[in-house]
């Protein structure tokens, strides 16, 4: 008897059972899902780089060249010369003197945080930061202090509260674009803070980064202050098509990571295929067929969020390619994203943990590739559903 069923009925009695969907075909702005074709409004693949032939062309290259696997943790024997390059080229786009790839977005946040504060340090946290900072933050064992969302006042408040005491480090540290809202730190803002109070900031830009700024340098670039943040994290598996992560920063801040850093130690390095992939793809994203798709994007942005404001829906303040659609409660998100599903939209409903209770939504993102026809339809459908009309 391990209780187990009983907390798995309890969640699906209460609308909270997650369950996984198998999708037959790539992620592209249509897929496949039990031989049914539907416009894909929940993939992360912004630019639509994931089927890129110049990733896939990438990841076979290198995995001809140094195989399927990198064999070991990068301390051990797995620091192979596509990391290195790798590291190389992020540093260069985003004008650091460093760089280190961590496996997953999860694992840089969680490794960063834990790498460099410990008991004595403190860290202010946005209160809608990625569960990865929050899990960092704790793993890290530093005193945590939670400020409103994007509430610049209330940081400071305590950043001035908690200087009467000061010791140890300082670490700000924010979403670019959050994940779940949509909409942006004010970096110019925290930057501002950072500076009068002597702390780190760091900024997770997992869903700005290829999409936000002129270079896709993400949303430091976005608010002209790329070189003032100490700590640029930033993953491949949205904008860029792939799967891994980074942190650009300075050489001493890197370094230290390398030896403390426990996501980073005690794991074996991303293969071969994935950094090809990655290589290529932070060239895609600086060049000529970058800008261009981000245009796209925000063409498409634009198309998409005018046509739901228009129609009263709340957007909770989303000005970015992730458009959630307010609802409340699970059931009716769940029952919504059903109908939708079955009208031939995939879209994500999002529940509690990942949003405050009281707060779940529905949570379209977009992508350079869907056609303006496309999202017209969507948005009909969107705007038909959320009324309660009959579609
Ligand atoms: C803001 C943010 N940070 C970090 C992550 C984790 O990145 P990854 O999917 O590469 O583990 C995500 C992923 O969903 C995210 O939205």
């Amino acid at each position: 008897m391990t209780g187990l069923q009983h907390c798995l009925t309890d969640l699906a009695e209460r609308g909270m059972l997650r369950t996984l969907r198998e999708i037959e075909t790539a992620q592209g702005p249509r897929v496949k899902i039990a031989g049914q074709e539907l416009l894909l409004l929940c993939s992360n693949n912004y630019l639509g780089l994931a089927n890129h032939p110049a990733l896939i062309e990438a990841a076979c290259k290198a995995t001809t060249d140094f195989g399927a696997g990198s064999g070991a943790s990068r301390l051990i024997s797995g620091s192979m010369s596509l990391h290195h390059r790798l590291e190389e080229r992020i540093a260069d786009f985003k004008g650091t003197e460093a760089a280190l790839v961590f496996n997953s977005g999860y694992a840089a946040n969680n490794g960063i945080i834990q790498g460099l504060l410990g008991p004595e340090d403190t860290v202010f946290s946005d209160s809608l930061n990625h569960a990865s900072i929050i899990d960092g933050c704790r793993l890290s064992g530093a005193q945590i202090l939670v400020y409103p969302h994007n509430d610049m006042l209330a940081l400071e408040q305590l950043l001035e509260h908690a200087g009467k005491e000061r010791q140890g480090r300082w670490l700000i540290v924010t979403d670019g674009v959050f994940s779940m809202d949509g909409d942006l730190a004010p970096l110019d803002k925290l930057v501002d803070l950072k500076e009068r109070f002597d702390a780190w900031l760091m900024v997770d830009d997992a869903h700005g980064g290829g999409v936000l700024g002129e270079h896709g340098r993400g949303t430091a670039e976005y608010f002209h202050c790329l070189e003032k943040i100490d700590l640029q994290m930033g993953t491949f598996g949205k904008a860029f098509g792939s799967f891994g992560a980074y942190l650009a920063a300075g050489r001493e801040i890197i370094e230290t990571l390398i030896n403390r850093s426990r996501s980073f130690i005690f794991s074996t390095s991303l293969p071969p295929g994935v950094l090809g992939a990655n290589l290529a793809a932070i060239d895609l994203v600086d060049g000529v067929e970058g800008r261009r798709r981000r245009s796209r994007l925000a063409a498409n942005r634009q198309l998409f969020g005018h046509l739901l404001a228009e129609a009263g829906l709340d957007l909770c303040g989303s000005n970015s390619q992730i458009v959630p659609v307010m609802i409340g409660d699970p059931e009716p998100t769940m029952s919504a994203t059903e109908k939708l599903f079955s009208a031939g939209i995939f879209l994500s409903g999002i529940r509690p943990p990942t949003v405050p209770p009281g707060t779940c939504r529905l949570r379209a993102t977009l992508m350079a590739d869907h056609t303006p026809y496309e999202l017209r339809q969507a948005a009909q459908l969107l705007i038909s559903v959320v009324r309660g009309e009959q579609l």
